[in-house]
């Protein structure tokens, strides 16, 4: 296959923020080794050339945590691990490794993780270094739900090759259920990396294990009593907006200010009801290869909600129906999209249909149900026991039908009485409190990006941080709309929030957003930045962070009289710094 040049700007365009969470400031030539320190005493003669970089692109910890287990079967196989965020890794450095595995995830729209976006922008560009020397391997990870499937893996897989480094075994693109395709691809890769860096075999001891607590991971869940549902959205809001609480009591569960839960759901016992009574089928109906019968299947098992790609695929090769089969011929993925926009399994199994699928042939056209990941709004140090979540309802009208976002109506209103949902700690080390108590924070969250900010206001409180903190929040409208006012107002007269700056965009005829606020507050805004401020944003991904950096840049620019060109350099530093995080979806 022919490889293509990559220039320097593409395939990410302008608008495409190279984002750098992890690049430490002044880091040239220093490896900075996370967590897996090679082990000294043993093989430390052999570490140069038996040295394999496990270079790791997350957003949410996934692939981090994927990195470590490569370390783990690296180990095993004489190797020495160095495990380090591409944030981290100095385009330099990088020429000089000889072998490296990348493990990375896709985020945005096919876009890079931010913490590998500045390095990804190095490597891309028409001034890299060439990689004769390097051996190398990508695993990726994705969701084929998204079009740019595991599309980081592949730019770096195509990249590195491009710059003359050797593939050592072929990528992987890994779906939502990625961690057994994942590790035995490691474990496949592993012997391939040891032979190629002529590892002597001498095992380095690997730490004991850990025992597994449920809780700390997807697998190992944890059944947590509901013991808040709070709506906070007002009675006249278009919103329902609610307040969660989870004890975890005698868990063992730790969680940080910035880290996100995992949350398992049950489908809509009603949809199910109407998935069989559309597949004349029962709720006990058996289903070859499970042992779980068909209703608990559709309950537990599946996502029944939004129509997976191959069910879609499978309703246009069986259907009549004009209009899906024209937007299909087209091949047009906005169309498409369009036509799916709000439907579900149940509307697609409702279509003219030449057949009804079997209950085994439905089954097959289903993705695992997922769990889904929540900005976690409290600080353990302030709620030793419990854990809190800030969840917007999704609820909309389609086809006759009223529909429900599959977890959140589940936290909302499904959780039965004794019912103890499954949750797991998600960790996102990226996004944290400044390590340094002094340094004051800007926290830009609107809507429900407002989580990680109430927990990062009860951290500092708790730890008695002395530096400035200042909150861009918002919503539609302030009577119904301003959630947690209380709290909030409460720390503005204690002075924990020294300033709160308010947002609602429907409470006069033109919008205004948190975008409008910080423009109107530059000077300041910017001499916080100046004083070391560090720069959050949460929530809305799609247009309301992408709008917020924009502003950034007006502010840098305009306030801090510069070009555009060192104003993107000014905030560059910010991400280098780690002072630039986002937690956004
Ligand atoms: C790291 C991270 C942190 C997050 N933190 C938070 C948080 O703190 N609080 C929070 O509320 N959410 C948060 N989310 C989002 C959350 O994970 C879920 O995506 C969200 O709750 C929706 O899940 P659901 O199961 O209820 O809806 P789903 O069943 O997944 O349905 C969502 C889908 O419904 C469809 N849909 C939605 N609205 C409409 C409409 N009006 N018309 C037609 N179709 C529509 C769309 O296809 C949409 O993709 C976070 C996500 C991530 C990745
Ligand atoms: N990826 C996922 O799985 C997923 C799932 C659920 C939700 N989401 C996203 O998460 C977001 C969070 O929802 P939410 O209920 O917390 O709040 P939200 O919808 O983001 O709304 C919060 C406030 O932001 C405003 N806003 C709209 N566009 C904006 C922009 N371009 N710049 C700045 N502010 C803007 C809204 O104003 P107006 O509404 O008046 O315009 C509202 O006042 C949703 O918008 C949705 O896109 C993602
Ligand atoms: C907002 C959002 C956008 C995503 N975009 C993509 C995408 O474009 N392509 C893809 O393959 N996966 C996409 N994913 C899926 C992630 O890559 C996947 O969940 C991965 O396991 C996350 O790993 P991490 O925790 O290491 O970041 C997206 C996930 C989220 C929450």
């Amino acid at each position: 296959m022919k490889i293509p040049y990559i220039p320097e700007d593409a395939p990410f365009n302008g608008e495409q923020k190279f984002w750098l969470a992890g690049f430490l400031a002044g880091l040239h030539s220093r490896l900075l080794v996370l967590e897996d320190k090679p082990q000294s005493g043993t093989n430390t003669g052999a570490a140069a050339t038996t040295q394999l970089h496990i270079l790791f692109g997350s957003q949410t910890g996934n692939a981090e945590a994927l990195a470590q287990s490569a370390a783990k079967a690296a180990r095993e196989q004489g190797l020495v691990p160095v495990v380090q965020g591409l944030g981290e890794v100095d385009i330099d450095v990088f020429s000089t490794m000889r072998h490296v595995l990348i493990v990375t995830s896709t985020y945005g729209e096919g876009e890079m993780p931010d913490n590998a976006e500045l390095f990804w922008h190095a490597l891309s560009a028409s001034t890299a270094p060439r990689l004769e020397q390097m051996h190398f391997a990508v695993l990726a990870i994705g969701d084929t739900g998204y079009d740019g499937f595991c599309q980081a893996g592949k730019f770096f897989d195509m990249r590195l090759e491009q710059l003359g480094a050797k593939r050592l075994c072929d990528r992987i693109d890994c779906d939502i259920d990625y961690e057994d395709p994942a590790n035995s691809w490691i474990k496949s890769a592993m012997p391939q990396f040891a032979s190629s860096a002529g590892s002597t075999g001498m095992v380095l001891e690997n730490r004991p294990e850990k025992p597994i607590i449920p809780g700390s991971n997807k697998n190992n869940p944890y059944a947590a009593a509901l013991i808040t549902n709070k709506r906070l959205s007002g009675e006249g809001s278009g919103k329902d907006i609610r307040h969660f609480e989870f004890d975890l009591t005698d868990s063992g569960l730790q969680y940080e200010a910035g880290d996100a839960l995992g949350v398992i759901p049950v489908n809509d016992a009603d949809l199910v009801d109407l998935l069989l009574a559309q597949l004349k089928a029962d709720y006990q109906s058996p289903v070859p290869g499970f042992e779980r019968s068909l209703g608990d299947l559709l309950t537990h098992q599946f996502e029944i909600s939004e129509p997976s790609r191959k069910l879609i695929a499978w309703v246009g090769e069986n259907t009549t129906n004009e209009e899906l089969l024209h937007v299909l011929q087209h091949d047009d993925k906005d169309a498409l999209n369009t036509w799916l926009w709000g439907k579900d399994t149940l509307d697609l199994l409702q279509l003219e249909l030449t057949h009804t699928p079997t209950v085994t042939e439905f089954i097959s056209l289903l993705r695992p149900l997922q769990h889904r990941a929540y900005s976690i709004s409290s600080s353990s140090k302030a709620h030793p026991n419990q854990v809190h979540l800030t969840v917007a309802s999704v609820r909309y009208h389609c086809n006759g039908r009223e529909r429900g976002g599959v977890c959140s109506t589940y936290l909302a209103e499904r959780v039965g009485r004794g019912e103890k949902p499954a949750i797991f700690i998600s960790p996102n080390k990226a996004f944290r409190v400044p390590t340094n108590p002094d340094a004051p924070l800007i926290m830009i969250g609107p809507g429900t990006g407002i989580a990680p900010f109430r927990a990062f206001l009860q951290e500092r409180q708790a730890t008695g941080a002395s530096g400035k903190n200042w909150l861009f929040f918002g919503d539609q409208h302030q009577e119904q709309d301003f959630i947690y006012q209380d709290e909030l107002t409460g720390w503005q007269e204690s002075g924990l929030l020294t300033r709160l700056d308010l947002a609602f965009s429907r409470d006069q005829e033109d919008k205004i957003y948190v975008q409008n606020r910080m423009k109107e507050q530059g000077a300041e805004l910017f001499a916080w930045l100046q004083a070391g401020a560090h720069f959050y944003v949460c929530g809305d991904a799609s247009r309301m962070a992408k709008d917020v950096d924009h502003a950034l840049y007006d502010i840098v620019a305009q306030f801090g009289d510069m070009s555009a060109e060192r104003a993107a350099d000014y905030i560059d530093q910010l991400k280098k710094e780690k002072r630039y995080l986002r937690d956004v979806y």
